[in-house]
């Protein structure tokens, strides 16, 4: 996770993999609601998994919308 990349943008979700707000918001959409799962679909994996508390959050207010 590169902090400061993620603060200077707070649009960047996941650091490792370049996901942005909507990448996750696309997953969601689609179906997808586990946080190794919403990469797949992008064809990628987390790595560090520093991202996790940002896409649940997503995932929980796309619920809760
Ligand atoms: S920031 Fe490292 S896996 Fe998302």
């Amino acid at each position: 996770m590169d902090e400061q990349r993620k603060e200077l943008d707070p649009e960047l979700v996941c650091t490792c993999n370049d996901l942005y707000v909507d990448d996750i918001q696309d997953a969601l959409r689609l179906g997808e609601r586990e946080y190794k799962d919403i990469f797949s679909i992008h064809e990628m994996a987390p790595r560090c998994c520093g991202c996790i508390d940002h896409v649940l959050q997503l995932r929980r207010d796309w619920e809760s919308e």
